[in-house]
């Protein structure tokens, strides 16, 4: 599909994968040290935009080791959580790191649906993980038919900055220091490389809403954080009449 910046070409799902099993073990500390430690902080912004405190159940799609899903069962209790990935590395982290038995992990790769019955959840997140999922289209649909009515999308993903100064800037960080640094303390140059490239390519944000306006979301919106660099999009199962 061509996007604002060209065409974006989805990886293929196993290629995404072995890139993913290859840096989990590393994955934490670096997005912590290539985000500044902002990453954290844009998980709890999320979550606190969204949540209306009435929600009991959550999917966390492309948990990684399980930080969005953690953000938003810190700030309310659910009943029903999951982190779902395709990637058994980063599951084995995220089990091994939660101190919470009552999640479900499940391994399932989202670009080939999602197993649950219709109308299972209450809210549905992926925090960082659209730009690898291979049928954007395929997991739209299938996250509208898991979700209740009334129950909400969250997506939160790594964008462009809007300010043409910034961008300059953050062009120099994209190409130069994100691959080098995800090199140097993972040894996977070309899993940062794709990283950092995608983000390059990827859909402007309101190319994401209508998207998910196409597949049936309502009350859709999206919020730019630090520039640009980060952006909260959301929409809405509406009420079966
Ligand atoms: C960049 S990490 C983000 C992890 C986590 N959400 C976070 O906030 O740190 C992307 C995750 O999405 C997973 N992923 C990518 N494509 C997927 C797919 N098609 N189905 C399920 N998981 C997928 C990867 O294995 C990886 O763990």
């Amino acid at each position: 599909m061509r996007t604002d910046t060209g065409v974006f070409l989805p990886p293929e799902p196993d290629q995404a994968r072995g890139f993913f099993s290859r840096i989990a073990r590393r994955y934490d500390f670096l997005n912590g040290f290539l985000s500044f430690g902002l990453d954290g902080v844009w998980r709890d912004w999320a979550v606190r935009r969204v949540l209306n405190g009435r929600e009991t159940s959550i999917l966390d799609v492309g948990t990684g080791t399980g930080k969005f899903l953690n953000a938003f069962t810190k700030r309310q209790v659910f009943k029903k959580k999951c982190g779902m990935d395709f990637c058994g590395e980063m599951l084995e982290l995220a089990k091994r790191r939660s101190r919470d038995p009552s999640i479900l992990w499940l391994k399932a790769d989202a670009a080939r649906g999602i197993p649950f019955r219709a109308g299972s959840y209450d809210v549905i997140a992926a925090a960082f993980a659209l730009r690898s999922i291979s049928s954007l289209k395929i997991f739209f649909q299938e996250t509208i038919r898991v979700l209740k009515s009334g129950g909400k999308l969250v997506l939160l993903e790594l964008t462009r900055p809007r300010s043409r100064g910034f961008k300059n800037l953050y062009s120099v960080y994209l190409k130069g220091y994100l691959p080098a640094v995800g090199a140097l303390f993972s040894g996977a140059r070309d899993a940062y490389s794709f990283l950092s490239d995608s983000v390059s390519r990827f859909y402007e944000p309101e190319e994401i809403r209508a998207q998910i306006e196409e597949a049936g979301f309502a009350g859709t919106e999206v919020f730019p954080c630090s520039g640009g660099i980060v952006t909260l999009i959301s929409g809405v199962k509406k009420h079966e009449d």
